[in-house]
């Protein structure tokens, strides 16, 4: 029995970086997983990969439509949703805010924000007929602190809100058995973390602690403890994992 067996989970952002990661470990431990990304050639090769536990529908999270679908979608291919992974994300342009325009703002803000919260409200009527469910909605450190070289005021405002949501929503769903957890990376390797510094995270590196970027792996392994039934008396709350980067 894996960590996950008997779980139906939507992994949204899932065709690199950590999404794709989150997938793959998500179905070694036992899960259902419908892939969702708006990169579909990258979903569907990795669904594939990953044989009859796992479809792809592409999807762009800040369309309450597309939420419609794949959750019709993943109910057709695996019964009731339990498990929602809200990891689709973009940084935006690197800029401060006199060189961030508004249209820029709200363009970040409807993938990071937005999508979050239509992905909430998509699968809570899953979740409450199967019984409850698990939601993992990934933030960042820029969501607690504010630090030097983050992307663009969009990007800390979407990943603060992002946090507010998680707890609103485990306390309105908490007696329909719903738990909602925020995740907090600090600097991983992936795609995107390449485009904001550079493959070794750039000057962040000295702010680490522990020295060194972190896998995506590294991060699966909180998501599975969050979307699985060990973690059944935590909802809420904000799981930090950047390395000791927020403890200086
Ligand atoms: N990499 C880091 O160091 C880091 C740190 C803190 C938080 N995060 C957050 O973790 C999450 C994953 O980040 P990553 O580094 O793996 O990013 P990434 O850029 O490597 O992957 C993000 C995925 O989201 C998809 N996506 C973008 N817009 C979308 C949309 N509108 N609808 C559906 N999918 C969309 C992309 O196609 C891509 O596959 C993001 O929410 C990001 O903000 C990343």
């Amino acid at each position: 029995m894996g960590r996950l067996s008997g779980k139906v989970a939507i992994i949204t952002g899932a065709a690199q970086g950590m999404g794709a990661s989150h997938a793959k470990a998500f179905v070694a431990e036992g899960a259902k997983v419908i892939l969702t990304d708006i990169n579909v050639e990258a979903i569907q090769e990795l669904a594939s990969s990953l044989g009859d536990s796992a479809i792809a529908v592409k999807q762009d999270v800040s369309k309450q439509a597309d939420w419609d679908e794949v959750i019709a979608k993943g109910e057709a291919a695996f019964g009731l949703v339990n498990v929602l992974v809200n990891n689709a994300g973009v940084l935006g342009k690197i800029a401060t805010t006199l060189d961030f325009s508004e249209e820029d703002f709200n363009w970040v803000c409807a993938i990071n924000q937005t999508g979050v919260f239509l992905g909430m409200k998509a699968v809570i009527p899953s979740m409450i007929k199967s019984g409850g469910g698990a939601i993992v909605n990934i933030s960042s450190i820029a969501g607690l602190v504010a630090i030097y070289g983050a992307p663009n005021a969009a990007y800390v405002a979407s990943k603060f809100a992002v946090r507010g949501m998680t707890k609103q929503i485990a306390v309105e769903y908490g007696k329909q058995n719903i738990r909602c957890n925020s995740i907090h990376p600090g600097y991983i390797r992936t795609p995107m973390m390449a485009a904001a510094t550079d493959e070794e995270g750039g000057e962040a590196l000295s702010m680490i602690p522990l020295g060194r970027l972190a896998e995506c792996s590294e991060v699966s392994n909180l998501a599975i403890f969050l979307a699985s039934d060990e973690s059944s008396f935590i909802t809420g709350m904000e799981h930090v994992i950047d390395g000791g980067m927020t403890a200086l």
